[in-house]
């Protein structure tokens, strides 16, 4: 047993269900909705309100293969491509094939998209994309009516939901299999402070890790939660170092924090253009695609330009659409542009890159499983291979879609009842950092792991975060003025630390360039050396990597492999046979 757990206090509450999904976007309310159709007793855990996650925020939409000559091998030729020679192909074939009838399956639960004047499915294009396949609703508001369509079908399913909770440790019985969760709930009354959910199938659908950077698309709620959680596990996770970053989010100025506003690639699907403070598109002659490249290489074209010019952002010139069009198109952008004093109807918007999406996560193999038995991932917190060093604009709502219907099926195959399983506590705690190191966190990570990286920029952010790391472990324990009191600001800049240290052992090893991974000091892709993924475990003593080769991605290995064994100190990259 080598799991670890934070600093808690023990759970003065329980409740028992056959599975426990944790997160309420598409990802977990698919699972769950599914295993209750099929008679398991299904709790839903969110760390907020059941539509607060990051599903809400999506703007261009759903891509799947539903226009008049699309194909679901075009739809895998580009998604292999954005991949940049990482995608496990069977997982993006999986993808691609079963996505078609999920969107329509979803569409049957409620969700309205986006039609054309015939009645068919409205479809625009986005980056990486050489078809029109993204799916939308509402204009740009896709994630909000997906959201609203599943929270209510939880809802009228009477499913139970426990929401404002933050999921704490995965709790095991004595051969390591998977007995449920502890969480913190801030409620009232019978399900207050850290309490457990008893449940022989845990889904963790946490989402991303956006928080750990300074500037980020992602809700507050994104902390890195599932990923942190599975670590401490015993899990492993894959393809942390493959951040992206969305090329094009509202810039309101140097130096501002936390969730900023996604001008979605969409509005360059329709024909918007990049530009830099004098008007010229510099986005041509850089790729055949253009605006439409895929989005690591518009987001470092714009970064590029940027400090070519002296500036810190370029333009998303769209003033050609026109009012009507933007109203009717682009509503939610709009107001939110008009709320930060830009009309973009009248004048270019200002954009920079920001952290957008985590390519990797929780390894996982086709049925959504984890190292750990009885332990699945889903969605964003997730590495099942589709994404590959860079994920493919609009294929994030699918992915949650099409393996949330899997997991379903496996769990519901296995018939797991919740019973009587002796619970192991984990031996060993986490300590737990201050509270204010959040923003230091934040930007440690901007400085070191942002867009540009390279080899210095990466140990200095090694260094500092391994520092803020030993400070936590003497202060735990403590009782003097600096003891820190666990708690949920705790215990996310917990999380938020580990994932970051991983994230940048990772970056810090892949010494090449590839997908969304840029080195400025190892500007090249490297094949021969780094056609690989980078698997993290997390023992009592240290951080593990190993690196494998892409066709061994599929199949899940049990966690402990004689691989993973060898390897005991920090940070050795042994190659897997
Ligand atoms: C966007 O609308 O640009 C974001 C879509 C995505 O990240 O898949």
């Amino acid at each position: 047993m080598t799991g670890i757990r934070l600093t808690a206090p023990a759970p003065g509450w329980s409740i028992d269900a056959d599975v426990v999904v944790v997160g309420s976007g598409v990802a977990g309310l698919t699972t769950a909705l599914r295993c209750a159709a099929a008679g398991l007793t299904t709790v839903v855990v969110t760390k907020a309100r059941l539509d607060d996650g990051s599903t809400r925020w999506a703007q261009g939409g759903i891509a799947a293969a539903l226009g008049e000559g699309d194909t679901p091998e075009q739809h895998l030729d580009d998604t292999l491509v954005a991949g940049a020679g990482l995608c496990d192909e069977a997982a993006v074939r999986t993808l691609v094939t079963e996505g078609p009838d999920a969107v329509r399956r979803l569409i049957g639960t409620g969700a309205h998209f986006d039609t054309t004047d015939d009645g068919t499915i409205a479809l625009t294009r986005e980056g990486g994309h050489h078809r029109r396949r993204i799916a939308h609703a509402g204009g740009d508001a896709t994630g909000a009516e997906i959201s609203r369509a599943l929270v209510e079908a939880v809802r009228s399913a009477a499913l139970h939901t426990v929401e404002n909770a933050l999921v704490l440790d995965l709790l095991t019985d004595a051969e390591g299999r998977t007995a449920g969760v502890t969480l913190h709930v801030m409620g009232e009354g019978q399900h207050d402070g850290v309490g457990a959910v008893h449940a022989p199938a845990v889904v963790l659908a946490t989402g991303g890790m956006g928080q750990v950077f300074s500037a980020t698309t992602n809700p507050s709620v994104s902390t890195g939660d599932g990923v942190a959680l599975a670590l401490r596990a015993g899990a492993e996770v894959s393809d942390l170092e493959f951040v992206q970053f969305h090329p094009t989010v509202l810039f309101l100025g140097a130096g501002s924090q936390g969730q900023q506003p996604l001008v979605s690639e969409a509005v360059r699907g329709e024909g918007a253009h990049l530009v830099d403070a004098s008007g010229t598109r510099f986005m041509l002659g850089q790729h055949e695609m253009a605006e439409l490249a895929p989005r690591d290489i518009v987001a470092k074209a714009i970064t590029r330009q940027a400090q070519l010019n002296g500036t810190e952002h370029m333009y998303l010139d769209a003033r050609h659409f026109g009012a009507e069009m933007w109203e009717r198109r682009f509503p939610t952008i709009l107001a939110a542009c008009r709320a930060h004093g830009i009309d973009p109807v009248n004048e270019p918007i200002p954009v920079a890159p920001a952290a957008h999406y985590a390519s990797g996560g929780i390894r996982t193999d086709l049925r959504g499983r984890t190292t750990v038995p009885g332990l699945y991932a889903c969605g964003e917190v997730a590495c099942t291979g589709v994404h590959g060093a860079n994920r493919l604009a609009s294929n994030s709502l699918l992915e949650g879609l099409v393996f949330a219907e899997r997991i379903a099926a496996d769990i519901v195959a296995d018939r797991p009842h919740a019973g009587a399983e002796a619970v192991v506590a984990h031996p060993v705690t986490s300590p737990l950092p201050s509270p204010e190191a959040r923003g230091t966190i934040q930007r440690i990570m901007t400085r070191g792991a942002g867009v540009l990286r390279s080899a210095d920029s990466l140990a200095t952010a090694a260094e500092e975060l391994e520092d803020l790391h030993r400070s936590a472990a003497l202060e735990s324990g403590t009782a003097g003025p600096k003891a820190v009191v666990p708690g949920v600001e705790a215990w996310e800049v917990a999380n938020l630390l580990l994932v970051s240290r991983v994230l940048v052992a990772a970056a810090g090893s892949r010494e090449e360039t590839r997908g969304c991974h840029w080195r400025e000091d190892r500007p090249e892709r490297d094949d021969e050396n780094w056609r690989r993924h980078l698997v993290v475990r997390l023992t009592p003593e240290a951080l593990v990597l190993r690196r494998t080769a892409t066709e061994a991605f599929g199949p899940v290995r049990p966690s402990g492999a004689a691989d993973c064994a060898a390897a005991s100190t920090t940070h050795p990259t042994p190659e897997e046979p």
